[in-house]
């Protein structure tokens, strides 16, 4: 009974990769068992321990605060550079750091010895690779932050799992591998061998790089093909945020290819649940896989891509005019042709992701818009 009288520790089990929390009233966010517990003799609690990478950024606060909720402990690794304002990293980060599942370490996933000292010392069972250098336009003029974030670093984290028997590695690719195709709705059954910016060849580069551990290794590896992610507490370089930032202070909007443009806008929480479901199911190889008909999407080792969107694209002028509406407030466009290193339009087949693993997007884009300006403007005082 002593033993159950306070919390005690995280303790990591004989079984390699469980990790029970053993606790009492005391234990945060567990309040129902730990009551249970009073009562009953010693319960034991199977939560799951995650390292989720890039964890001040957009999409991995949302994912550590999912996991949190419901009772799993996150160690989150960020560098918080400043390709945009540090202030907002800093502000998600806080948020996170009020549950008491949730510890932070700030270093540059670059770095080897650390990564690996951070991997020995935690034994993560689940992975969950958010961090990268992200934005096509960027990587014109900054081609060296793609390879030092996207190719040095996911290779310290596939060694990481490789070395520390990681159950499952999730990771971030992008809709931007598809390039040059224009079969539409992009299928991870169709070839990308034609990306036309350097960030696109790297999440690529990291697809075959998670194939090869996969294989050798047998490491479960799933890659996750965002399409256009939007939401409250967004990137600042995205059209959503630009946009609402140019309406409100009176500026022009610059849109590209004269406006003429299609986008899978996913909202984050439909992002979100589709993250944590496929990090839940450990990728495995597949039986019907045929190497003289090699399909790109899957393979005789544990290794599955999967798209996550929206799939209902949006045209670039009723996303602008949502905002509009949302801000009660009308556009000046500033037309230009397109950018070099984009694409006209993005549609994601996801049906592989829902058969899998039930995962359906939820969130109309007006809904979608308004929860992200309402955000916006709470945030910024506007
Ligand atoms: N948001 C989208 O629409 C979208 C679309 C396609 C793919 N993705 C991918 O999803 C992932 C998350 O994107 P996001 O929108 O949250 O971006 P983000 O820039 O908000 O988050 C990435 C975080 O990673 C951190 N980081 C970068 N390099 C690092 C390093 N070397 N070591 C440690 N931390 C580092 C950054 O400081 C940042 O906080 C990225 O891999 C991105 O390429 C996002």
């Amino acid at each position: 009974m002593l033993l159950l009288a306070r919390w005690r520790y995280w303790m990591v089990s004989l079984q390699p990769h469980a990790i029970h929390c053993i606790c009492d009233a005391a234990c945060p966010g567990m309040k129902s068992q730990a009551t249970r517990a009073e009562r009953e003799p010693a319960t034991t609690i199977t939560t799951m321990h995650h390292l989720v990478t890039g964890v001040a950024g957009f999409i991995g606060f949302h994912t550590a605060q999912a996991l949190l909720a419901r009772g799993d402990s996150v160690v989150g690794v960020d560098n918080l550079n400043d390709y945009y304002d540090p202030a907002l990293k800093r502000a998600r980060l806080a948020l996170l750091q009020r549950s008491a599942g949730f510890r932070f370490e700030q270093f540059d996933l670059a770095d080897r010895e650390r990564t690996a000292r951070l991997f020995a010392a935690e034994r993560f069972p689940r992975v969950i690779h958010l961090a990268a250098q992200a934005g096509v336009r960027y990587s014109l003029t900054n081609p060296h932050a793609y390879i030092d974030a996207n190719v040095v670093a996911f290779t310290n984290i596939l060694e990481g799992c490789r070395q520390n028997q990681v159950e499952h590695l999730t990771y971030a690719s992008s809709s931007s591998v598809y390039g040059l195709n224009t079969a539409m709705p992009f299928s991870v059954h169709h070839n990308v061998d034609h990306p036309v910016s350097l960030y696109a060849a790297t999440k690529k580069a990291n697809e075959l790089m998670a194939h090869c551990y996969s294989h050798l290794y047998r490491l479960p590896t799933t890659g996750l093909r965002f399409f256009t992610v939007y939401g409250p507490w967004g990137r600042p370089d995205m059209a959503l945020f630009l946009f609402t930032k140019a309406i409100l202070s009176g500026q022009p909007l610059t849109v590209f290819n004269h406006g003429k443009m299609r986008r899978d806008f996913t909202y984050i929480d439909d992002i979100v649940q589709g993250v944590v479901r496929t990090s839940d199911r450990i990728a495995a190889p597949d039986p019907q896989w045929n190497p003289a008909k090699p399909d790109p999407g899957t393979s005789s080792a544990p290794y599955r891509l999967y798209n996550i969107g929206n799939h209902s694209p949006v045209e670039l002028t009723h996303f602008i005019a949502c905002i509009e509406q949302a801000l009660g407030r009308k556009a000046v466009l500033n037309l230009q042709p397109m950018q070099p290193g984009d694409v006209p339009a993005t549609a994601a087949d996801v049906a592989d992701l829902t058969r899998d693993t039930g995962f359906t997007p939820a969130t109309p884009i007006e809904t979608g818009i308004a929860r992200f300006i309402a955000w916006y403007r709470d945030y910024y005082q506007q």
